[in-house]
């Protein structure tokens, strides 16, 4: 495992828990002691939850060992780089690799917003480079999307999903496409949601309690605080340099947060733990929730699945164990699209956004003559 910062150490504590031995590499001993920090810390609350006896998580601890020389994973199986999201770095990373690593090696990143295909070549062995995305926390989240790059090898691809399996995640495959299935639908709804605030439509308190009502395990802008401003800045910065879509720019206030240092969680300060509070919104929006957050979700959910680039299971599938949030095709299902479609007709009507154009998908099935049975036609897809 190279880097082992909140998600480094996170993978690190599910292969341990799986019975690999794990050798961990960061750049110097504090960081390495912060990676220890952060497995004993989740493990600690493992154990308080009754997921872990004392005797599983000394044998887990123990089977991670602690190195700052490179040299340390000549002879492993796989390895699994989850440094900072810099492409230079990761790629003299991936660049280094390619001279230690045993050349059956798999070698894999956790990028969430970096072209793994940029960094596959810099190993001089993109053939067995896959990208394997874990999802914040590790240890607790079922989902891996495991990313192949025109590059990779039937062979990697193939190791990589076994390997998912064997840790006791559930693997779903995606192209080398910005924000892969998850973050592609995630990150413009934590955008919007973070505008909405920003633009004092309603409070913070009001769009997380609005979406946590709408079946969601805790709002948009407490998981921008989870996940880091810095990563969703830079998976929605990779999205709007892939799509043009000026929805998936960085809302301001973000992107001035993670200028000042402000990442969220990891930093103990971020969107919502900000030092002043907020003037209560002018004009008070907050009625418009859930629809205003929810509707162009399953609008971009429509989309993906028309050009082809998941199907509704792989997108069900990777929402409810990536992020636990509700299957979006049941969700669909339970509103019916004709509702959905008028909504978003409502919402592309106020904000003239290309990108809340209602998908051609969403009004096929809500013109259909029963739209539910074509709904279910349309899940049965492989
Ligand atoms: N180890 C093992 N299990 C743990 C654990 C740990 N360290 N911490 C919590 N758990 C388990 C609990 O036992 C519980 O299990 P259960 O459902 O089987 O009973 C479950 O996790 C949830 O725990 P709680 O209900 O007690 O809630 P918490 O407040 O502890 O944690 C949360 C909440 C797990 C963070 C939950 O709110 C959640 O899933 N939120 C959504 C997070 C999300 O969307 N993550 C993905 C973000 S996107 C991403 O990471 C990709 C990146 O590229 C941007």
């Amino acid at each position: 495992m190279i880097g082992l910062g909140t998600m480094g150490a996170g993978i690190a504590e599910v292969l341990a828990a799986a019975g690999r031995t794990v050798i961990g590499v960061d750049a110097d001993q504090a960081a390495l002691d912060r990676g220890r920090t952060i497995v004993e810390t989740s493990t600690g609350r493992a154990l308080e939850r009754d997921k872990i006896t004392a005797d599983q998580r000394t044998a887990l601890t123990e089977r991670i060992s602690y190195h700052t020389d490179f040299a340390a994973v000549a002879d492993a199986e796989v390895v699994i780089e989850a440094v900072s999201e810099n492409l230079e770095l990761k790629r003299s990373i991936f660049t280094r690799l390619g001279e230690v690593a045993r050349p059956e090696t798999l070698l894999a990143t956790n990028t969430s917003s970096l072209p793994i295909t940029d960094i596959a070549v810099a190993s001089g062995r993109a053939d067995r480079v896959v990208g394997v995305h874990f999802f914040n926390p590790a240890p607790v989240q079922r989902l891996v999307e495991v990313v192949k790059t025109v590059l990779t090898a039937p062979s990697a691809q193939t190791q990589a999903l076994e390997l998912v399996n064997d840790l006791g995640k559930t693997p779903i495959l995606c192209g080398d496409r910005a924000g892969f299935v998850v973050n592609a639908l995630l990150v413009p709804y934590l955008n919007r949601a973070a505008r909405l605030y920003q633009d004092g439509c309603a409070t913070a308190a009001q769009i997380d309690e609005a979406m946590v009502a709408a079946g969601n395990p805790m709002g948009p802008l407490a998981l921008i605080d989870l996940v880091g401003l810095d990563v969703t800045v830079s998976a929605l910065d990779r999205m709007y340099s892939e799509t043009r879509d000026r929805r998936h720019a960085p809302v301001a206030l973000l992107a001035a947060l993670v200028s000042a240092g402000r990442l969220g969680r990891k930093t103990g300060q971020g969107i919502l733990l900000q030092a002043e509070p907020r003037p209560a919104p002018l004009i008070d929006r907050s009625a418009e929730l859930p629809d205003a957050l929810l509707l162009p979700y399953l609008n971009d959910v429509c989309r993906m699945v028309e050009i082809g680039y998941a199907t509704p299971e792989v997108i069900d599938t990777g929402m409810s164990l990536g992020c636990r949030m509700p299957r979006p095709f049941d969700v669909l299902a339970d509103l019916g699209p004709a509702a959905v479609l008028a909504g978003q007709q409502q919402i592309f009507a106020a904000t003239a956004e290309p990108g809340d154009r209602p998908a051609l998908l969403l009004e096929r099935l809500a013109a259909a003559p029963d739209p539910a049975a074509a709904l279910t036609e349309l899940r049965a897809m492989a």
